[in-house]
């Protein structure tokens, strides 16, 4: 079965026909992974080429951001130039035009961006009928003392600034949004969190896998120092009957598609979107050769979510955070649980202090795994995905999980001269498990 994020990472670079050269290894594993002391990280030099690091878009916008960070343009701009790629692309529901709805079938959408070079950052929440939200967050900062602005303001300040209103919902998400209220479960996200000490495990009949794992390592005191999980392989679904249970769903939710008149090749993603939705999101953070840098974060936020349910991506420090003397770093994923950590900050804060940016994700990774304890019957159904770049180039992927769905590698895409996909370093085996459950 292929998800959106394998549609995303494999479909969708194909179709594009653009030929990213898959490299297994860091291009720069020593860099990425050395910590320094934090007086190092005051003396970092800039790169030698600029960086620019993001999630697999299936466009040409990445090559075309590298070429304005060549060609001397603002790293906002270049980082902004992939953002809107995305944006205003109809086949991508994870944002902008296109974005897959909230429960009342209505787009709402976040963004936020940090510009390194003058310290300025913006952000906007929750922001209807207008597409390219990461141009709004970006006017918070050019034209108020503001930073952030939420909901009508914020949608009224964009057509002010001349932004069209517009209605974001297309035909095909409209449609994969009355296949997810007519195969609507009792399930949603109004019941207690995995937080509340009532929660109940829906799975809790099934066997747990639980990795070995050093709860000492999960408060680390300095970069190194930090002992990695030993995770064992955490199967995706538990048991036969689920995927007895998969199968059967799957079955009624594309006949049920097919009375909708979702097209047959647009079923399976449709179905896809209502058993599994997604937090499809992008973050870009980019450094040229001066060692400037941004970051920004766009997103439709959780397909279903309740109306005004605000993720990570339009909080700064949480769905990005740069800070032009160290790094940049932003997030995909679970927003709910980055916003706990403050994700972005604590990787960028952890640079500081020295940690190398492969540690600084997984450590953030750490933190999330921490607030539950390490108890993996909750951390089963978190995702989490890091995109970071250091002052001096050096960079990293850093997810959750190790594999999506489909077992597939979880990847991000990084270019630095030569554009390519690289697997993200994990500090889980296997997939999380879907939420919500069936
Ligand atoms: N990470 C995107 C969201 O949770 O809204």
């Amino acid at each position: 079965m292929t998800t959106r994020r394998d549609f995303l990472s494999k479909g969708a670079l194909t179709a594009a026909g653009i030929g990213i050269a898959r490299s297994e290894a860091y291009a720069d594993e020593q860099r990425a992974t050395q910590n320094l002391t934090p007086d190092r990280v005051k003396q970092l030099k800039p790169p030698a080429k600029p960086v620019i690091v993001t999630r697999v878009t299936g466009d040409q916008t990445v090559q075309e951001a590298y070429r304005m960070l060549l060609d001397g343009q603002d790293t906002l701009d270049a980082v902004h130039h992939v953002c809107l790629g995305r944006e205003n692309d109809p086949r991508d529901h994870s944002v902008g035009l296109g974005g897959l709805p909230n429960e009342d079938g209505i787009v709402e959408l976040d963004s936020c961006c940090m510009h390194g070079p003058s310290r300025r950052a913006g952000s906007v929440a929750g922001v209807r009928n207008i597409r390219n939200v990461c141009l709004v967050a970006r006017k918070v900062f050019e034209h108020t003392s503001h930073v952030m602005l939420a909901g009508p303001g914020a949608e009224n300040f964009a057509a002010d600034l001349g932004f069209p209103r517009e209605n974001l919902l297309t035909e095909d998400a409209r449609k994969m949004w009355m296949l997810w209220k007519e195969g609507h479960s009792q399930m949603d996200w109004w019941g207690p969190g995995m937080a509340d000490p009532a929660w109940k495990d829906p799975y809790a009949d099934h066997p747990t896998p639980q990795p070995t794992m050093d709860l000492h390592g999960l408060a680390s005191t300095g970069p190194g120092l930090s002992p990695g999980l030993s995770p064992g392989a955490i199967p995706r679904h538990p048991t036969p009957e689920w995927r007895q249970l998969i199968a059967m769903r799957t079955r009624k939710l594309t006949e049920m598609a097919a009375d909708l008149g979702i097209e047959p090749e647009k079923r399976l993603a449709a179905v896809e979107q209502v058993l599994w939705p997604t937090t499809g999101t992008v973050h870009v953070s980019a450094v040229n050769t001066k060692g400037e840098m941004s970051g920004a974060t766009t997103t439709s936020g959780l397909a279903w979510k309740l109306a005004g349910r605000i993720g990570d991506s339009p909080i700064l420090g949480a769905g990005s955070f740069t800070d032009q003397d160290v790094g940049s770093a932003g997030a995909t994923g679970t927003g709910e649980e980055n916003i706990k950590v403050a994700g972005a900050h604590t990787i960028v804060e952890l640079m500081r202090q020295g940690y190398s940016p492969k540690d600084a994700g997984m450590e953030t990774l750490r933190r999330i795994v921490r607030n539950y304890n390490g108890e993996m019957n909750k951390v089963r159904y978190l995702d989490m995905e890091y995109y970071i770049v250091r002052k001096d180039g050096a960079y990293a992927g850093c997810s959750l999980w190790s594999t999506g769905a489909t077992g597939h590698p979880r990847e991000f895409v990084v270019h630095d001269g030569e554009l390519r996909v690289e697997k993200c370093s994990a500090l889980l085996e296997g997939s999380m498990t879907e939420w919500p459950p069936l």
